[in-house]
């Protein structure tokens, strides 16, 4: 441990993974403001670093090790004194004081849900004590954290953490604890704090956010599909989404509100991981390719311009050519408007990881092209089939070229076009051509 210093003046947070440590940055960032502390403009040094760590897949906590080394590399080369180090997310909460045995610049480690306590531990850790938490208290850290401020026009609100369906390659049961749902008045305060902080979409975040559940003010309990009815009514919010979902949780209910919910916008990222049966029941999935297309079927017949959005993991151990044909083939009958695709990589303490038969890496990174070769013309039909529609975006931040915006259609793609309407305004635009990962588009109307 380092000897007593003053408290650091400028923080910076720096989010690696899911977008639920976004989430988890930006509320962090507003717990150090709130002490008084501020943000480092980009590429100023600041006196105390937050590393928001991913443990997803292979070499997650090298880069964090290398990333330290950097971050003191760096502050060598300007004659600064180390900043203090903390390593918060899902690395912290695997790892917990072994990044410090491994890495004695690390002056601080915390969990994804003991956060909270981010200033007492950067007092800790100032004073020269060692500042380590990766507890799961039972109370929620939400009640710990300062309202919302000052947000993008798309925001995030976690409404769910943690996840019980333990597939076989995966960390995040461990990382993140077991399914908690947030309770609903929090949730309803909390969309409108964002709406008033400038907000016109809210994505609902959890690592299951279908698996969500409530009681309402009058003690009915309900699903994700109650919440989100709540939601379109809070005046000023235009947009609705919600990731990541699992298909055993994807219920009527839910189904319905694709259909008769206004702001709920047309797009569904649902991770199915693979198309062969056999492999999703190595997985742990608990359900079928065949299921998993029923769902899209049912999705689609109350909302037929629904943008689907999947995961998939190629090279699963036992993963035969066989049983990657049949991903490929269920890829084919769904027909993606984006897609993440990985390459299975074993992490310790997960089953998969000890089982038999693992794929040789070659062939693994042969299926990956061969998939998203697949998926990417896939988002390329998808958006050559917007070509000529009229729709509506919401601008969000400023393009490359001069005069250039960008903005986000209801299914998702990213919208570039050139406009003097600022961030936040919702315009109606032709979309005037397409490209693989992005369509750009011509403004009509000021709304
Ligand atoms: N809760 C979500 C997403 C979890 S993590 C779900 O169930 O779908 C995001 C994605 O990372 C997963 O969907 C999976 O495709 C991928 N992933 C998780 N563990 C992995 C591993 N060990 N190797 C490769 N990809 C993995
Ligand atoms: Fe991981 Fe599976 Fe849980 Fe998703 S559902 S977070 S892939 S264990
Ligand atoms: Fe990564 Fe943790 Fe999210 S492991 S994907 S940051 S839940």
């Amino acid at each position: 441990m380092p000897n007593p210093r003053a408290l650091p003046k400028t923080y910076a947070v720096k989010s690696f993974g899911c977008q639920m440590n976004v989430y988890d940055g930006e509320r962090m960032a507003e717990l150090l403001s709130h002490q008084g502390m501020t943000a480092a403009a980009d590429g100023e040094a600041a006196e105390l670093i937050v590393l928001n760590t991913c443990h997803i897949r292979e070499r997650a906590a090298e880069k964090v090790y290398s990333d330290i080394g950097r971050i003191l590399k760096t502050a060598r080369a300007a004659g600064e004194p180390k900043p203090l180090i903390a390593v918060a997310g899902c690395v912290a909460q695997a790892e917990g004081a072994e990044i410090v045995a491994r890495a004695k610049a690390v002056d601080i480690v915390v969990g994804p849900q003991a956060y909270h306590r981010l200033p007492s531990l950067v007092a800790d850790a100032a004073a020269g004590r060692t500042a380590l938490d990766t507890d799961m208290p039972a109370a929620s850290k939400f009640g710990a954290l300062p309202a919302r401020r000052k947000v993008a026009p798309s925001a995030f609100l976690t409404v769910q953490e943690g996840c019980d369906k333990f597939c076989t390659y995966c960390v995040v049961p461990y990382t993140r604890g077991a399914e908690v749902s947030r309770p609903w008045g929090d949730l309803v305060a909390e969309a409108q704090a964002l709406v008033e902080a400038g907000a016109k979409e809210i994505t609902l975040l959890g690592q299951n956010v279908n698996a969500w559940t409530g009681e309402d003010a009058a003690g009915r309990v309900g699903g994700l599909d109650g919440l989100i009815r709540v939601l379109d009514r809070i005046e000023g919010l235009e947009r609705i989404r919600y990731t990541t979902s699992h298909p055993n949780d994807m219920t009527q209910a839910l189904i319905d509100a694709h259909g008769d919910v206004g702001k709920l916008m047309p797009f569904l990222h649902l991770p199915v991981q693979a198309g062969s049966d056999r492999i999703l029941k190595a997985m742990n999935r608990s359900h079928t390719a065949d299921s998993y297309l029923r769902i899209i079927e049912r999705v689609r017949a109350v909302r037929p311009d629904i943008a689907l959005s999947g995961d998939f993991i190629v090279g699963f151990p036992g993963e035969t050519e066989a049983d990657f044909q049949a991903t490929l083939d269920l890829v084919g009958e769904i027909g993606h408007a984006q897609a993440f695709s990985f390459k299975y990589s074993p992490r310790p303490g997960t089953p998969a990881a000890t089982m038999a038969d693992q794929v040789p890496p070659q062939e693994a990174d042969e299926r990956l092209q061969r998939l998203q070769a697949l998926l990417n013309a896939q988002q390329h039909a998808f958006n050559n089939a917007t070509l000529g529609r009229r729709t509506r975006i919401l601008i969000e931040r400023h393009g490359k070229l001069p005069g250039q915006m960008l903005g986000k259609s209801p299914w998702l793609q990213s919208v570039h076009l050139q406009t003097d309407a600022a961030i936040g305004t919702l315009l109606d635009v032709d979309i005037v051509a397409t490209g693989p990962n992005s369509v750009s588009g011509a403004a009509l109307v000021s709304a």
